[in-house]
């Protein structure tokens, strides 16, 4: 069995990944902090793949779905994100366009193709 979950070096993806861990998942964990993957990596007792990449870039959820496309993934868990609080007129305006824009490349490139390829299948 195995899992691809997104955001996986900390908060609620770090955690999703060790429950399915504990449930007996491989994980491939996902997010740009390779070194806490790997910290990750060295704590689960199941197999861990690290894959250290930026999704709010489009390449990088271009590639992201070559590498896995073929792993027979059984549950993707896209938690990836970064959440934001506060005036939005006054001094969330740069914030809000980065998150708009890691949401529109990762939906757009991973979401789409990945859940294309595994909607089908089930
Ligand atoms: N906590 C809440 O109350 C709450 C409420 C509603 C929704 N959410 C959503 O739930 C998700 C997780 O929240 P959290 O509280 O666990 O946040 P967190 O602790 O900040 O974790 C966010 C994860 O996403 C990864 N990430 C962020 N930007 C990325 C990017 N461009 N490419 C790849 N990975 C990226 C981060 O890893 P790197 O920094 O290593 O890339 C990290 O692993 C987010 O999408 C958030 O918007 C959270």
């Amino acid at each position: 069995m195995k899992a691809l979950v997104t955001g996986a070096s900390s908060g609620i993806g770090k955690d999703i990944a060790r429950e399915l861990s504990k449930k007996g998942y491989d994980i491939i964990a996902v997010a740009r902090d390779g070194n806490k993957l790997n910290e990750l990596k060295e704590e689960l007792e199941t197999k861990v793949e690290v894959i250290a990449v930026d999704l709010s870039e489009v390449d990088a959820c271009k590639l992201l779905y070559k590498t896995v496309k073929n792993k027979n993934i059984d549950i993707l868990v896209n938690n990836a994100g970064f959440g934001d609080c506060g005036e939005f007129i006054r001094n969330r305006f740069r914030k809000r366009i980065k998150y708009d824009k890691h949401k529109y490349s990762s939906n757009a490139h991973f979401n789409k193709t990945i859940f294309a390829r595994y909607g089908k299948k089930r």
